[in-house]
């Protein structure tokens, strides 16, 4: 009870227009011209462009041209941008030296996470947030490193040496080259397999207002250089409820491990009271399906058949747990679809990259993302720091007591 003198700091600050959205269900955060949802209809658009379209006749820097810039660009941008970003992409040597800094076992996500934001104490030139060409170079350092820190985490992880871009190779060639060349042998890419690296990358390209992209425009609202901002994205997709999903989604398929025991993992993801989730299904915006899950479907089977795996024990059971789900009433009436996240854990296991790289690969797609939002976010004149406000809903008032009257 307070006194008549005592003001309800509980009811401070609500007066005029207060909104309540915990999780930011109905509320947007900010205008933008780079990315269209419509979550209902199942559609997915980059500055315009259907993600189908851009998926099937476009390539991953091409995308990240458009994201930046606003357009598709010409035969002589793109090929200008191409060698940029390719002028960029190795490491400083003491950045290399960072990685031994790591135990052996640390997960790629923490070293990224690290070392990105380190990129800050070396790139003295591009941290200027108000200075146009600062912003346009650290864009394309961080689209081109991104790779090369992913790759080289993997390494440091596997005790091999640290192995260096390669000129001649596309982005996507390049990363598997970096993954998988070993000194007595050279990596020969699969087009097939480069391909599907082509599309994941593109696939998790941009996605609008989604947890880490809001984290890179918050950090950025305040004026954070944007090593800093991309390295509290990293840090945020990292959790298993965002782009830690397609590592889940392996995990829980090693764990579900028998065609048999999918109906009991599907009687767990209904029982509201035993936690379990199943991984890769549903999302946030989409209550339809995913558009980027009936691309990855496809790029899924390609991979599959061309690489022999379509017997694989693993794969059929993913098949398997597709095919129940999409049939299954809970499913069907909660409009639970699988997620991109599903389809994009099994192409990447298929080829042979190690669950712990598969949110590493999302977050080096997703860079150029975040940078094009943090970019048109510093664009903005009326830029104002980010600052959600709270329902309090604490103690009141009350007067402190000594510790010997506790
Ligand atoms: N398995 C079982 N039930 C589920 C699942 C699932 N994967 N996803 C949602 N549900 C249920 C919820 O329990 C809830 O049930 P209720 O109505 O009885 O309470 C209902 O479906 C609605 O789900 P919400 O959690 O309210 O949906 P929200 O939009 O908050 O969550 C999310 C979306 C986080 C993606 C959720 O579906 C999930 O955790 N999925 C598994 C993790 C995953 O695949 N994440 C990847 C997202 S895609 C990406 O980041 C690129």
């Amino acid at each position: 009870t307070l006194g008549p003198d005592v003001v309800d700091i509980r009811t401070l600050g609500k007066t005029g227009m207060f909104t309540y959205d915990p999780g930011f269900l109905a509320t947007a955060s900010c205008e933008s011209k780079i990315t269209f949802i419509d979550g209902d209809q199942g559609l997915l658009y980059y500055r315009g462009y259907p993600i189908e379209q851009l998926a099937e006749k476009s390539d991953y820097l091409e995308v990240c041209y458009l994201l930046l810039n606003g357009e598709l660009p010409t035969a002589a941008q793109k090929q200008e941008f191409d060698h940029l970003v390719m002028r960029h992409n190795m490491l400083h040597d003491q950045i290399m030296s960072f990685f031994k800094g790591f135990r052996r076992d640390a997960h790629p996500m923490a070293v990224m996470v690290g070392v990105v934001g380190a990129l800050s104490a070396f790139y003295h030139d591009s941290l200027d947030i108000n200075d146009e060409r600062h912003r346009e170079i650290s864009a394309f350092r961080l689209i081109a490193k991104l790779p090369t820190i992913a790759a080289q985490a993997y390494r440091y992880n596997k005790g091999l040496p640290f192995s260096y871009p390669k000129a001649g190779l596309t982005y996507a060639e390049n990363f598997l080259h970096m993954m998988f060349s070993t000194p007595v042998a050279e990596y020969k890419v699969n087009p097939v397999a480069a391909r599907a690296m082509d599309r994941i990358f593109t696939l998790h390209a941009d996605h609008e207002q989604n947890a880490s992209t809001s984290t890179v425009r918050l950090s950025g609202s305040s004026g954070a250089n944007p090593f800093a901002c991309i390295a509290a994205g990293i840090a945020c997709l990292w959790g298993p409820a965002h782009g830690g999903a397609n590592e889940a989604v392996l995990k829980m398929l090693n764990e579900i491990g028998d065609e048999a025991r999918i109906p009991e993992f599907i009687a767990r993801a209904k029982d509201k009271n035993d936690g379990f989730k199943l991984m890769g299904f549903g999302h946030r915006v989409y209550k339809n399906m995913d558009p980027r899950a009936k691309i990855m479907r496809e790029t899924c089977y390609e991979v599959l058949n061309e690489l022999g795996l379509h017997d694989h024990k693993l794969f059929k059971l993913a098949m398997a747990l597709e095919k129940l789900a999409l049939e299954d009433e809970y499913f069907i009436s909660k409009k639970l679809y699988p997620n991109v996240d599903y389809y994009s854990g099994i192409v990447l296991a298929a080829l042979g990259i190690p669950v712990s790289m598969f949110t590493p690969i999302f977050a080096l797609s997703r860079t150029v993302g975040w940078i094009s939002h943090w970019a048109e976010m510093i664009a903005d004149p009326g830029l104002k720091i980010g600052r959600p406000r709270q329902l309090y809903t604490g103690a009141a008032r009350r007067d402190y007591v000594s510790l010997d009257q506790r």
